[in-house]
Formats: structure tokens, sequence, C-alpha cells
């Protein structure tokens, strides 16, 4: 694909934040998620591309909007499959606290490939320094050693983050024993895997359990970026394990990052949702709001964080963002 669709992709994640961020600290997951949904749709609708959801709402029965096989863009080339979130972090966003984002990735036709038969994997996420010493199956300790050496640093000095779930407990114990910092999240572990794999933030390493589609969103993030993921497909109880196995599943498959998205055509958008480490949440001022995102494109390497200031007087005039003449958000 020659055309850099990341620049594209910053006008649905900025749509879908500013939609969402109307109802930060209200109290209301559903809202937060049902509006950034169809804003997030509706831009997406403007993009010059063939796409199809592959990470998406869910099912067509239980999603009206962006539904796993759902036809968007305005149908010309390139071909492409689509992983939305347009809010990863509602409860947070809902509660008003830190670090939710808005967030796609594109890839071209029949590259993402998400184990959705699983909810939950297990994951690890490093950066370009690292990348060659991770080892899903190795010892906590092992990793956050050999981590740590890559890096030319001490373990003491490796940061990990991890959600903050009892299904932790023992990881916790191991990273604490092997001696190095935590940093303990409520939600949001694509934009965590975000700051694992730069390089020059607070954390050095991503690990635990977390969604399946957010393990894919990561991996488009990580090919730009240029670190790796290793997941492993995390059944919640017995049930889930004896029907993966009835299926034929291999519940030991390491699935790394080319075997989630498998190509470098890959771009990805996410923006500010509410303020985190890694972006600025949506600023509101008199007739308008500030954005900040980042466009990121697997085959240049390239990351750009956009600082953007929308006028809502002059955007309610362009066909693109009908949505917000439409919809009750624009006024409330
Ligand atoms: P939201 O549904 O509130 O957007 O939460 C997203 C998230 O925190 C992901 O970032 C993470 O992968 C997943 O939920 C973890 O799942 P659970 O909250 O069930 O442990």
């Amino acid at each position: 694909m020659e055309r850099n669709i990341a620049m594209e992709l910053v006008r649905v994640t900025e749509a879908a934040a500013m939609a969402a961020a109307r109802f930060l600290g209200r109290g209301d997951k559903n809202l937060v998620d049902e509006t950034a949904v169809a804003a997030m749709r509706n831009v997406l609708g403007f993009v010059r591309m063939d796409g199809i959801v592959v990470i998406g709402e869910g099912e067509k029965d239980e999603a009206p909007m962006l539904y796993i096989g759902e036809k968007i863009g305005d149908g010309s080339e390139p071909k492409v499959d689509i992983a939305v979130d347009p809010v990863d972090g509602t409860t947070l966003t809902a509660r008003g606290l830190p670090g939710a984002i808005s967030v796609v990735a594109l890839s071209a036709r029949g590259t993402m490939h998400c184990p959705r038969n699983f909810v939950y994997m297990n994951k690890i996420v490093t950066g370009a320094e690292a990348k060659d010493c991770i080892d899903i199956n190795a010892p906590v300790a092992d990793n956050l050693n050999n981590i740590a050496s890559a890096k030319k640093k001490r373990v003491s000095e490796i940061t990990v983050v991890v959600l903050d779930r009892p299904r932790h407990e023992k990881l916790l114990r191991d990273i604490r024993n092997a001696g190095a910092r935590v940093k303990l999240i409520t939600d949001g572990d694509v934009s965590a895997a975000i700051e694992a794999a730069l390089p020059d933030t607070d954390v050095d390493v991503l690990m635990g359990i977390g969604g399946t589609p957010e393990g894919v969103l990561s991996a488009a993030a990580i090919l730009c970026i240029g670190g790796a993921i290793q997941c492993k497909a995390w059944p919640r109880d017995e049930k889930e394990k004896e029907a993966a196995v009835k299926r034929g599943e291999d519940l030991e498959k390491v699935y790394k990052t080319n075997d989630l998205i498998d190509t470098d055509d890959v771009f990805f958008a996410a923006t500010g949702v509410s303020s985190g480490d890694l972006l600025k949440g949506v600023r509101y001022f008199s007739g308008g709001a500030q954005t900040q995102s980042i466009a990121m494109r697997g085959r240049s390497g390239t990351m750009r964080w956009v600082d953007a200031r929308h006028n809502f007087d002059k955007l309610q005039k362009l066909d693109f963002m009908k949505y917000v003449k439409e919809r009750r958000w624009a006024q409330s």
C-alpha cells in the first residue's frame, strides 16, 4: 500500500474520542461505548479503502455497528482488514480515570488473525532492544533478567506494567521476587503495550492476561514500533478449556507478533480519551476541543504524535462530521 492511511485513521480515532469523552466520569459505560462506536463508524465510512472488520464489537446479531465481517470504507482500493476498539477503557472513561484511548488498526486483506475463540490471552510485550530475548514459556525471573541485560539495566530498574486483577497474584509475586518494579493499571492494556514497546517511557515490559482482541491491536502498534508481543490462549475455566481441546486447538501455541498480523503493511492510530501516560485526553473549549493522537505505519516505522484543535461550528458544515449535528452529544 503506497498511501499512508494512518493519517486518515487519526480522524477516525479523534472523532470517537471526542464523542466518548463527553461522558467522562458520568458513570455510564454503555453510553461511552455506543457514542464512540457511532462516531467511529461514521468517519471510517469516508476512508478511501475497501475494508472488512476483523476485530469489532462482536458478532452481527449482538452488534449493530462495527460487527465482525462488516464492510466499511468508501469501497475503493486498497483491500484491508480492520481492527477497532472505539474506546479501550470504557470503564476508565465512565469513572473519569486516566488512560482510556480510542484505537484503529488496518492491515492488508487476509493478514489479521484473531484467535477469537478465547476471550483472554496471556501476553508479554517489550520494545526493540529486548524483542529477541522474551519467551512467554520461560519463568518470569528469566524474562526480566534477559530484558534487563538487553537494555543494559539492572532488574531493579525494569518496570513491568500489569493489569490489577486477582488472576495476577502469582505473577505479581514472581515479579516482586525477581526484584523488578511494578506499575498496576486498572484497565487499558493496549495503551500499556504501546508504552512497553516504545523507547523512553516509564515501562519496559507488559506481562499478564488481557483481552484477545486487544492483543491483536497491540501487535499492530508493535509492528510499527519494532518491539515484540508473545501471547498464549488463557481459557477462563475447565469448560472453555475442554471446548478448545474438542475443537482441536493447541493450548500451548505461542502467538508471536507475525502470527497475529502477518505483514508490515499495517497502520495504527490512537487518540487519548482521558489523559494518561501515553496520550493527553480530550479537552473541550468553547466551540471546540483539543485532542492528542499517535499515527504509525509498519512499512516505514514512522510514528507521529498529532496535536489537533477542532472547531465544532466549522466541522458541523462538513459531510463527514454530519453525526455531530445529528447526535445528542453535540448538544449535551
Ligand atoms: P473496557 O472494556 O473497559 O474498555 O476494558 C478494556 C480492558 O481493560 C482491556 O484493555 C483489557 O485487555 C481487558 O479489558 C481486560 O479484561 P478484564 O477487565 O475482563 O480483566
